[in-house]
């Protein structure tokens, strides 16, 4: 049976859609950058070959478990990020989420801006009952857009994540649909 469409999510300066090939370009910018990959689950990429490959896993999706929606620029279309919900469980609806921002367009609320539509999408669309959210402990752009966007933090997970030979902790923040925002 034939997938339904991948759902495409707009804002007023962005369009979440699914990841074509040709994106691995403008990610490959992302995913080698020492800076924006400090607190990511991989090492940079050495080889745009990664992304390329990343990409290709990226176009597929099992809905109920995870989904990737390349982060395009509204005016041109161009690929300045990533979001994802994953890990999900069907019983207790409940995903974690992911989010990148191109260096070159941080701090201008576009992850804000993705990661409020992820969310709305999550919990209007699917329905989902918690949204969960695991940032490094001196990840401050992400603990902030969280706390921008209602997630509050509940705890430490200590060495949590393996990066290469390296053991992190993680933060563990979450919202749930019927969370009032303060
Ligand atoms: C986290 C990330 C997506 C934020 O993207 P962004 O487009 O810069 O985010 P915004 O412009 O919407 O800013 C969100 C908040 O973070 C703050 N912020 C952004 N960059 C920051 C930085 N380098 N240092 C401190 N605060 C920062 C902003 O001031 C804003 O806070 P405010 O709402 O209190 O004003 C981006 O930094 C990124 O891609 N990081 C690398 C990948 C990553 O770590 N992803 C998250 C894994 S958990």
């Amino acid at each position: 049976m034939a997938k339904p469409p991948h759902p495409e999510l707009q804002t007023a300066r962005l369009r979440l859609r699914r990841f074509r090939p040709e994106d691995a370009e403008g990610l490959h910018q992302c995913l080698a950058d020492p800076g924006t990959m400090r607190f990511w689950n991989t090492p940079p990429h050495t080889r745009p070959l990664e992304t390329e490959r990343a990409v290709l896993r990226m176009m597929d999706c099992t809905p109920a478990y995870y989904r990737f929606w390349a982060v395009a620029d509204a005016q041109d279309d161009r690929c300045i990020g990533l979001a994802s919900y994953h890990d999900g469980h069907i019983r207790s609806r409940r995903a974690d989420l992911g989010y990148m921002i191109h260096p070159a367009h941080q701090r201008r609320g576009l992850g804000t801006e993705a990661v409020g539509a992820l969310v709305g999408f999550c919990f209007t669309e699917l329905r989902l009952h918690r949204l969960q959210l695991l940032i490094h402990p001196e990840n401050t752009a992400s603990l902030a857009l969280a706390a921008r966007l209602g997630f509050r933090r509940e705890g430490l997970l200590r060495g949590h994540l393996r990066v290469g030979e390296v053991w992190h902790d993680q933060c563990l923040l979450a919202r749930l649909n019927d969370d009032t925002m303060s």
